[in-house]
């Protein structure tokens, strides 16, 4: 587990431990504020944040959400509890490791983006390098890279007022990445973003995550926004946790009255992309595979066809029919058999896959950017997800 959270507890106010059993006890948010003038941040939060993830903290202003993502580079200390990252407990870290936690392991992504205003882009980039110690020529090298990944070049030399929003968030994004941390934290990133301009960033986290493969905590107060970045999701209320699971989990399985009505403004044809509705393929297999292996794979499996890989690559499916052919013509392989399958993109809409799935009863597959095969888009996940 990349980040985990141990029961935190956090109270604002003048003696917090004082009225943590109060806290603990369950007493009211509203409540606990007027007998004690303290307020309540989160209680008992508990999370698993697998590497790798994007993880989506989702809740209304004043939920809690700041509060718990400042827990995770110490910004804020709990009243109680812990926070472990990749096994060691941040809390026991001395000022030195602390140090070199937020130098090198964690980012933060600003919802102000940030910047300094007279410093150029590409100085603002490479600023992070600056306080790491890294000489100002790698600096510069670093910081025209990340600016290139997030599709910044040419603007090096200007300064941030002279860039439009979305341009300067992704300034942000290039700033946050040049460290090259494992973790990335996004707090309200792309809220103060146009809605068209704040979807073009969704996707470009999208398709960079895909590339960096970064745990990245990502915040946010709109659940579309949640269930379309979000490989988990986390919802708090008053500084509580109420639901946690995948998107898929949230709009199948809504736990209670409160996120039911959040989720009846979703459109979840537009949320949702073919990366959620995926099934694994029963059997893969090469295209060197000699016919009597296949047959045997898929006679073992009880499937109909097999579908051809070769480095992630989809080539295509064999049937069943396909290698008793090739088998029964001593072919050495089962090349010559494959089909071509339709492919659709893991990060198209949902709703744009509704026509191919009308008129087309071959599995379709689904592909990454890299053109790498992620497995059969499920009729049945769609319609389930859709309704
Ligand atoms: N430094 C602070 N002092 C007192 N109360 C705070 C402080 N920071 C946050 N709070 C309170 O904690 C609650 C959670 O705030 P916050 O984490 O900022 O919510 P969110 O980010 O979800 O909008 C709110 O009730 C807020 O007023
Ligand atoms: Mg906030």
């Amino acid at each position: 587990m990349k980040i985990e959270v141990r029961n935190i507890y956090k109270l604002f106010g003048t003696r917090p431990e004082k009225w943590l059993d109060d806290a603990k006890a369950g007493v009211d948010k509203r409540e606990l504020l007027e007998k004690s003038g303290h307020t309540l941040g989160l209680r008992n939060i508990n999370l698993n944040i697998e590497a790798g993830q994007i993880y989506v903290i989702m809740g209304l202003s004043g939920s809690g959400k700041s509060t718990l993502i400042r827990h995770f580079n110490r910004l804020i200390e709990p009243t109680e509890g812990q926070i472990i990252v990749d096994g060691k407990d941040i809390m026991t870290m001395s000022k030195r490791e602390l140090e070199d936690f937020r130098r090198h392991k964690v980012s933060m992504v600003f919802q102000r983006f940030g910047l300094l205003p007279h410093k150029t882009i590409v100085e603002n980039v490479a600023y992070g390098l600056g306080i790491q110690g890294v000489s100002k020529s790698i600096r510069h090298e670093k910081a025209y890279y990340w600016l290139d990944q997030v599709g910044l070049n040419g603007f090096e030399n200007q300064y941030p007022a002279q860039l439009s929003g979305g341009m300067q968030q992704r300034v942000g994004l290039a700033r946050a990445l040049a460290t090259n941390p494992d973790i990335l934290l996004m707090d309200e990133a792309f809220s103060a973003l146009d809605p068209l301009i704040r979807r073009e960033m969704q996707d470009q986290l999208i398709a960079l995550q895909e590339k960096l493969n970064k745990t990245i905590i990502f915040i946010t107060h709109d659940l579309d926004e949640a269930l379309r970045l979000g490989n988990r999701v986390a919802i708090l209320r008053d500084g509580e946790l109420i639901q946690e699971g995948t998107p898929e989990d949230i709009l199948l399985n809504p736990e209670n009255a409160y996120v039911k009505a959040f989720l009846q403004d979703v459109n979840r044809g537009k949320v949702l992309t073919v990366g959620h509705a995926i099934k694994q393929p029963n059997v893969t297999i090469t295209t060197n595979i000699s016919p009597q292996n296949a047959l045997k794979k898929l006679q073992h499996h009880g499937a109909d066809y097999a579908c051809v890989l070769e480095s992630n690559i989809l080539k295509g499916i064999v049937t069943h029919l396909d290698i008793i052919k090739a088998d029964q013509a001593r072919d050495k392989n089962i090349t010559r058999y494959i089909h071509k399958v339709a492919t659709i993109s893991e990060g198209a809409e949902l709703q744009s896959v509704f026509p191919q799935l009308l008129d087309n009863k071959q599995p379709i597959a689904v592909i990454n950017q890299q053109d790498e095969f992620k497995g059969w888009l499920s009729r049945t996940k769609v319609i389930n997800l859709i309704q």
